[in-house]
């Protein structure tokens, strides 16, 4: 009975979600501030973490060139002056003059085990406004989506909209498209565009807890500066408090995840709520082998594990394939309605919801051509899934960028040798043979 009630209860909200969805992100009104003058908005401040030449790394950069808001600068943060993403960037700078741009190198600035956050700090010291956006290198955005996330981070006093905690991150959900069309990238696509959308944006919707995918972020540095990752709150929030010791920024650089951390440390330390705008982070995702797509999920299961256990012990109960059985048998225990006609029709439901939120995410159906791709891309994420999460449940170790790291209670990392054996080890190992799939200093899905 509970069982059967279950099954039937998820799957009403994930329907649910498909009309958030439709909600949310059909219509993308334009701002009233992207056309306001530059003295009459708030500035901004967007960094972008680069480390050498990403897939579509010209149109992702471009993107924020091309920003409709008059107020913003640009930071485009290096390791060193010998990065080969800055013959894009000097391109870039050369073709839109108008816009304040800055390279950030890093110079050997140190703050922690996570790159992306040392990566970050040289600009992160250097900024001129209080908003900064945060925006790995193989994002692209649309040019209204500054303007909409300011909306939404400062909303006018006495709009409908004032929620009642002050918003402290404004994100966007990911949105993968395939550059090349491998096996690895199509189910990553059906992954990022389907199940991880929809669960994403259910949980950002009953916001009961920060759950926050760092590839485009907006928050303030003057929050960050208060806050130091240990989420514990601080008695005097709401009076200006802030942590003893170490904050801000470089305060994270012990967290491989950093952005969850971030948002999270904003949630439970300064008591800040958590806004999606109605746009998307597209995603560039270049060749990726099935390999490479398994290694990748086990990792990010395996950081998730550490930060939030019960969240992640419960995934499987929210994948099609164990509430399609669990609720076939005990329907069919309570009704005798019979698992082969059951199952059919959960799966069809499934995939109906699923194929609503890809088409409100991407603002049309999947393409007819692509359909039987998708298809069954989508199975094999759906079969995938309950194995992926039993190999990652078991370990601790990820390997990320080469190097090995073991995920520690609460997130933190430190770096181990080299080795490590077994099934996943291996599986690690070749997923990174063929590795140019991703931007190298992404943290997170
Ligand atoms: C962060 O602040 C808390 C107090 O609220 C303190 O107990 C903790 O030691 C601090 N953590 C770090 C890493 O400084
Ligand atoms: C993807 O990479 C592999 C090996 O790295 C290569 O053999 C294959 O041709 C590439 N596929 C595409 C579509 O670029």
């Amino acid at each position: 009975m509970a069982i059967s009630g279950y099954g039937v209860l998820l799957k009403l909200t994930l329907a649910s979600v498909s009309l958030v969805c439709r909600k949310r992100y059909r219509l993308r009104p334009r701002s009233p501030l992207a056309s306001a003058p530059a003295s009459s908005i708030p500035g901004v401040s967007i960094l972008r973490p680069l480390k050498g030449l990403d897939t579509n790394l010209y149109e992702n950069l471009e993107s924020t060139f091309t920003q409709e808001y008059a107020n913003y600068e640009l930071f485009f943060c290096v390791d060193d002056d010998e990065d080969q993403s800055l013959t894009v960037v000097r391109d870039l700078m050369a073709k839109y003059p108008h816009v304040k741009a800055h390279v950030a190198i890093r110079n050997g600035v140190t703050v922690g085990v996570n790159p992306k956050v040392n990566n970050l700090m040289t600009a992160y010291r250097q900024v001129a406004h209080d908003i900064i956006w945060v925006l790995d290198s193989n994002v692209m955005v649309d040019p209204g989506t500054l303007a909409r996330s300011v909306d939404i981070l400062n909303p006018p006093p006495n709009s409908p909209r004032s929620p009642s905690r002050r918003i402290g991150v404004v994100h966007h959900v990911p949105y993968a498209w395939v550059t090349k069309h491998t096996l690895g990238s199509r189910i990553e696509e059906a992954f990022l565009n389907t199940n991880h959308a929809k669960m994403y944006i259910a949980i950002n919707t009953v916001a009961i807890e920060s759950c926050v995918v760092g590839k485009s972020c907006l928050y303030r540095k003057s929050d960050l500066e208060r806050v130091n990752g240990s989420l514990k709150p601080i008695p005097d929030a709401d009076a200006g408090g802030f942590q003893p010791g170490a904050r801000g920024l470089a305060a994270f650089g012990r967290f491989l995840a950093e952005d969850n951390m971030i948002a999270s440390a904003l949630w439970h330390e300064l008591g800040l709520r958590h806004d999606l705008s109605c746009d998307v982070a597209k995603n560039a995702v270049g060749n990726m082998s099935l390999m490479d797509y398994i290694a990748r999920r086990i990792r990010w299961v395996r950081v998730r594990k550490r930060m939030v256990l019960a969240a992640t012990l419960s995934e499987p109960f929210t994948e099609s394939v164990l509430v399609g059985c669990l609720a076939s048998l005990g329907l069919r225990y309570l009704t005798g309605f019979p698992p082969w006609l059951f199952l059919p029709i959960h799966f069809l439901a499934w995939l109906f919801v699923d194929m609503d939120v890809f088409a409100s995410l991407a603002g049309h159906p999947v393409p007819a051509s692509m359909r039987w791709q998708f298809l069954g891309a989508w199975a094999a994420r759906e079969l995938l899934a309950l194995p992926i999460w039993f190999m990652a449940i078991i370990g601790n170790e990820v390997e990320w960028r080469g190097k090995r790291y073991e995920v520690m209670q609460n997130g933190e990392v430190r770096r181990v040798g080299e080795g490590g054996g077994g099934l996943t080890g291996w599986i690690m190992r070749w997923g990174r043979k063929s590795a140019d799939y991703y931007q190298p200093l992404e943290t997170r899905e």
